[in-house]
């Protein structure tokens, strides 16, 4: 038997009753798509509420550490704690494995409202930067001696015109930061054969920052990946390699929404992605079925998009959904293909069958509400 390690971390709030609703999912569906001979060996690490009443650590050192040299893991979502020194568990687990990329697929399950009238034309995959950018979280208070010092130094010395009263925030954007952001997209496109990323920037105006995150994506995709992709001025009508184009941020909201059929992987900067993926979860109708993934050059870490929700932890009210396409991500990414078609089938089938948790059942019509638990032993019996 051919058996992954998945180390896993269950998560707050919801996180638990998500967890036993998901992974019976993920072991049937690979038993199913390879007779018994592919399986996962699941290693539980601590970390989060759990952690902190059973040995007063909210993320231990040895989690960090075995996660450092591990290259598959997935996580229920963690909550942030009020004490103990961490800004969040998240963004900490970010940083200090350097998951530089977060991956959000968006696709529309048939039966779900939507705002759109084609819902169904959207299919892409949104590649975030995820550690530089205004969004790393270098700013400064208005007022503040430090923001103080900065535009003294500013203003006499690189002679730019900021206001005294000014609170500021820097944007790093590296070319390596960039580069790595956007071979991961391209590699995942020519992997997955899709028809083209598109490079999302606001680089008119951030010339030296957006502008360079398009510049330098596009010169990534000339020197390392020239004989599979071409750029859209130069392809050809029935082009068989990836079409490499870019889009300015703000085009990009109108054209998601007015042309979503001729976008495919989308590789962008923090903020830009942060917006952007929220935005196209909405337009196939929310969060509640949203997958993800963080990765490094090493380690991919899955998780839903979704939060601890506290208010519904422990009612068995929370969907499993999002926990359960992250987990279809892993098996995708492992080589499992077949058990992630499986599950995308059986998820489809259950919607269609209006039997969904109560997030999903206000925006189905006639929809038949039902627990975490069901609603994950339904979409078990459909794989
Ligand atoms: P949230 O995602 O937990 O909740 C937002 C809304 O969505 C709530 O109404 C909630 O009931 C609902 N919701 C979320 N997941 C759901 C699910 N699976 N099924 C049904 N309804 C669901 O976001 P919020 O309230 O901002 O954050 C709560 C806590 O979660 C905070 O401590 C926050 O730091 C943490 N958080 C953790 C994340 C992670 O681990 N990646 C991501 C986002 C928030």
């Amino acid at each position: 038997m051919v058996q992954k390690t998945v180390y896993f971390i269950e998560g707050d709030g919801i996180g638990p009753e998500v967890w036993n609703a998901a992974r019976p999912v993920l072991d049937k569906a690979l038993e199913k798509a390879y007779s018994g001979e592919h399986g996962i060996e699941w290693k539980e690490l601590p970390a989060g509420e759990k952690s902190f009443k059973d040995n007063g650590e909210y993320l231990p050192q040895s989690t960090i550490d075995t996660l450092a040299k591990a290259s598959l893991a997935m996580k229920g979502p963690l909550a942030t704690p009020v004490s103990g020194g961490f800004r969040s568990l998240n963004v900490t687990l970010r940083q200090v494995l350097d998951l530089y990329a977060c991956i959000r697929p968006v696709r529309y399950f048939q039966g779900i409202e939507s705002p759109l009238k084609r819902p169904d034309l959207v299919d892409m995959v949104v590649f975030r930067e995820n550690t530089e950018d205004v969004y790393a979280g270098i700013e400064w208070a208005a007022g503040a001696s430090e923001v103080q010092k900065l535009i003294s130094f500013l203003r006499e010395e690189m002679k730019v015109n900021v206001s005294e009263n000014a609170a500021v925030g820097l944007k790093p954007v590296t070319k390596n930061g960039c580069q790595r952001l956007v071979r991961k997209a391209v590699q995942f496109a020519i992997d997955q054969k899709r028809p083209g990323v598109t490079l999302v920037h606001k680089g008119n105006i951030m010339k030296f920052t957006e502008g360079a995150f398009r510049t330098w994506g596009y010169e990534l995709a000339e020197s390392e990946f020239a004989d599979v992709t071409i750029s859209e001025e130069k392809a050809a009508d029935n082009e068989t390699r990836v079409i490499i184009n870019d889009r300015i941020a703000d085009a990009m909201f109108q054209e998601v929404l007015m042309r979503p059929e001729q976008y495919s992987v989308i590789a962008t900067t923090n903020l830009n992605g942060d917006y952007l993926s929220d935005a196209l979860a909405a337009q196939v109708g929310g969060l509640g079925l949203a997958p993800g993934v963080n990765m490094s050059d090493k380690l991919a870490f899955f998780e839903p998009t979704h939060g601890t929700a506290p208010t519904i932890a422990g009612k068995d009210m929370a969907n499993p959904g999002s926990l359960i396409l992250s987990g279809a991500m892993l098996l995708e990414h492992a080589g499992w293909g077949e058990a992630a078609r499986l599950i995308h089938n059986a998820v489809e089938k259950v919607i269609a069958g209006k039997k969904v948790t109560v997030d999903l059942a206000s925006q189905i019509q006639g929809a038949n509400q039902v627990g975490c638990r069901e609603f994950g032993e339904l979409i078990g019996m459909n794989l």
